[in-house]
């Protein structure tokens, strides 16, 4: 079973390991780039962004964002912000891709979260059509919401509860 860390990306070279990761062909259909991702945080900061890169050890597999708990004010006022805890970007470079890695960065996020205030649930989208990584996230145990934002199937994980 593929075991990853979630690491901040603070240094110039965190950068430049977090914009190698790479989609495979055709995969641009359905999650934006690293670069693309670091722009849209610097753009919306109400939607509470914060990213990291998945490592296995010093490897870098992919690359994770998220809304880190977007105040209920904004949600208010957008309602197509999604949260207050929202999973914006998930891409496992193509090299790693069907390793496990996707689904140990779920697990990560899983425990990360269980520790942040009001994190009952975990909520994501999804682009539909061929090749779609929907069945990948029901697989984990998301759902459904009935949802569409932006064109996109909006799904929802329940979280295991702490001591919240
Ligand atoms: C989708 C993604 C995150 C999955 O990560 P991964 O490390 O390849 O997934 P895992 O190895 O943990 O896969 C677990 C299971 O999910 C399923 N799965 C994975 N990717 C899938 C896909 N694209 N379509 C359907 N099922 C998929 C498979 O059943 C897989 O098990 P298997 O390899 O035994 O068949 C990764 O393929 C990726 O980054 N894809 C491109 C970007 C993308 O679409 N991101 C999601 C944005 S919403």
């Amino acid at each position: 079973m593929a075991v990853v860390q979630l690491r901040d990306i603070v240094t110039d070279e965190d950068r430049a390991r977090a914009l190698a990761v790479q989609r495979g062909p055709g995969q641009e259909h359905y999650v934006a780039s690293v670069e693309k991702s670091f722009a849209d945080a610097i753009e919306s900061p109400e939607a509470a962004p914060r990213y990291w890169t998945v490592n296995d050890g010093d490897e870098v597999v992919g690359f994770v964002m998220i809304s880190d708990g977007v105040p209920a004010g904004e949600i208010e006022a957008d309602p197509t912000l999604i949260g207050p805890y929202f999973l914006w970007r998930l891409l496992i470079d193509e090299r790693h891709q069907r390793q496990g890695y996707g689904t140990a960065t779920l697990d990560a996020l899983v425990a990360y979260l269980r520790d942040r205030p009001g994190a009952i649930e975990l909520y994501t989208s999804c682009v539909p059509g061929d090749g779609t990584p929907q069945p990948f996230y029901e697989r984990y145990g998301f759902v459904p919401t009935g949802r569409i934002e932006e064109d996109e199937v909006v799904l929802r994980l329940d979280l295991p509860r702490g001591d919240r």
